[in-house]
């Protein structure tokens, strides 16, 4: 019997049949009219889901290379960067950045742990000759499924009156959890397709302030396929400088029309209603939640593999048996967690599922569980 696909790593996520639909529209001519009338309701669209009224730039890529875009249209070699170190995507933008001949002050946390306002607060006040240029971090680490405190880490760069930028990583939280670019004072925000926005994986999104674009004027660093500059020139006449990806423009207006109907801050509820029981789920499974408390993420769930269940095995029975798929612990955190990611097109009726699905798996390969215990577990969390 063919069975519906649990998608259930932490991105790419799964494709609302409205979507994939759009999707597959017959191709248009890129540079024509009707290509314009597509972009313009892209950027308006996008403009509402970041909070923004800061220029937006779109790129055929993955996220990794819109978090590069940020560093090459910047800084410049020589220049300083404040970067949390907790997991592999904030430690992946230090990398970008070293590699470009930048000096990174890493902000170094266990894996698990979130980045708060008085980590950086304290960088902050050592750097009395305001040599930082920019503040950098995701506002969700995937790796280790935590949460940073974007918001509050802004009053302190704020409150310190400091000139630093402040660049925050988006990618699995945009649509998903709240975000506020402009009262944030986020200057890039870098989002990409294949999470909460529930597309195909392909398409990068950065946010510009006016703070950016004057960093941007100063930036030494070379770049071509990534300049923002002819990046903007050319969408102003809603074109790209190269063939951009026009089917993933077709979901992506569908995909606005989706979050308009359902609300944004609905969304963010929803995401937050749905992580609180698989949490709940979790725990009365007696498993134990990877991530520190209070820092746990919307959006996917890191879980310590249970003694004498290997994730290898595990991973097998809820594919094979009950058609989910699971993301593995990335690094280092290889073989110690799982991470059930749940953002994007999800609901209520899928996490019993999810749950329930978990508990068999596990109860197959030896896991004491009294059966029925995670969905009694979810439903207590929707009663309430
Ligand atoms: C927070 C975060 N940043 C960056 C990336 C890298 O994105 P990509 O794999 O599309 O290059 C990911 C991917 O999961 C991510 O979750």
């Amino acid at each position: 019997m063919e069975q519906r696909n649990y998608l259930q790593i932490p991105g790419p996520t799964n494709v609302p049949d409205r979507i994939l639909k759009a999707l597959s529209k017959p191709l248009v001519n890129h540079r024509g009219e009707q290509f314009k009338e597509i972009m313009v309701k892209s950027i308006e669209g996008l403009k509402e889901i970041f909070r923004t009224d800061n220029d937006i730039l779109i790129f055929p890529s993955s996220g990794s290379g819109v978090l590069e875009s940020s560093i090459v249209n910047l800084f410049s070699p020589g220049d300083t960067l404040l970067i949390s170190s907790n997991g592999v995507f904030s430690e992946r933008v230090a990398l970008i950045s070293e590699t470009y001949g930048i000096n990174v002050i890493r902000i170094t946390k266990e894996w698990g742990q979130a980045i708060k306002p008085e980590d950086v607060r304290k960088e902050l006040e050592k750097d009395t000759e305001k040599k930082i240029k920019a503040v950098c971090l995701p506002q969700n680490e995937t790796t280790s499924a935590i949460t940073n405190d974007i918001e509050g880490i802004s009053r302190v760069i704020k409150e310190r009156d400091h000139p630093a930028l402040f660049l925050v990583d988006v990618i699995s939280s945009l649509a998903s959890l709240p975000l506020e670019t402009d009262n944030w004072g986020i200057d890039v925000a870098i989002g990409a397709s294949q999470k909460g926005l529930m597309l195909p994986p392909g398409m990068g999104i950065v946010t510009v302030s006016k703070k950016a674009w004057e960093a941007v004027e100063n930036s030494k660093l070379p770049k071509w396929y990534w300049d923002y500059k002819a990046v903007k020139s050319k969408m102003e006449s809603y074109q790209f400088p190269y063939t951009p990806p026009t089917s993933l423009f077709f979901g992506l207006v569908e995909a606005i029309d989706m979050i308009r109907e359902e609300g944004l801050e609905n969304i963010w509820d929803r995401h937050n209603q749905l992580a609180r029981a698989v949490r709940a789920a979790t725990v009365a499974m007696g498993l134990k939640i990877f991530s520190e408390k209070g820092y746990e993420s919307d959006t996917v769930t890191a879980i310590v593999m249970p003694e004498g269940i290997d994730f290898p095995a595990f991973s097998k029975v809820i594919r094979t048996n009950y058609g989910v798929v699971l993301g593995g612990g990335l690094q280092k955190l290889s073989g110690k967690i799982f991470r059930i990611g749940h953002m994007g097109s999800i609901s209520k009726t899928d996490i019993y599922a999810i749950m329930g699905a978990v508990e068999m798996s596990l109860y197959e390969l030896g896991y004491a569980v009294e059966l029925g215990t995670a969905a009694k577990a979810v439903s207590g969390v929707f009663l309430k």
